[in-house]
């Protein structure tokens, strides 16, 4: 798998560890927009790592920031991009099996090393569950193309009562 990489000054050192991790699972950084801790503004690293994956250069990417708010709100600027700003595990698993999203974004400053990488871990080895997420992605589309959610054609959902569904991600 292919992923684009970039990070701001404080992400850098955070980058560097994700890009052994890559190798790891056997994923190749495909871009790495990183300057190597010298001062950067975060939508200057996030933008190229955005195009990458929305043009297909990069299945997913991972943007490093200080606390991952900027990268997340100017990632989710670009069409087609669905970035999720994750702290731990379970906000990782949720990101991909529910929203499908293609960019991950981290907080260098409160995330250790070891959550670091198990939040990375599952980024890249949880896939999208489908289903009823699909009508949901379809209806965020909607908006990002300047469309109303409500206009999206519901079929009906044949499990449409939450009971037994999972507790997280139902
Ligand atoms: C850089 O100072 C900082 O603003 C950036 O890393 C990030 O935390 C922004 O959200």
């Amino acid at each position: 798998m292919k992923i684009a990489l970039g990070a701001d000054h404080r992400g850098s050192e955070a980058l560097h560890q994700i890009s052994i991790l890559l190798e790891q699972h056997d994923a190749e950084a495909s871009l790495c927009a990183d300057r190597g801790g010298r001062t950067c503004d975060y939508p200057d690293m996030t933008y190229p790592v955005c195009l990458a994956v929305r043009d297909g250069q990069a299945e997913r990417g991972i943007l490093v920031c200080g606390t991952g708010l900027g990268s997340s709100i100017a990632a989710n600027k670009v069409p087609g991009i669905r970035a999720a700003l994750v702290h731990d595990e379970i906000g990782a698993e949720m990101a991909r099996r529910c929203l499908d999203a293609n960019i991950l974004c981290l907080a260098a400053d409160l995330t250790g090393p070891r959550l670091l990488e198990r939040i990375v871990a599952t980024f890249l080895t949880t896939e999208f569950e489908g289903g009823r997420h699909e009508r949901r992605l379809a209806k965020v589309r909607a908006i990002e193309t300047g469309g109303s959610p409500g206009a999206v054609a519901d079929p009906g959902d044949p499990d449409e009562s939450i009971m037994g569904r999972p507790a997280l991600g139902g």
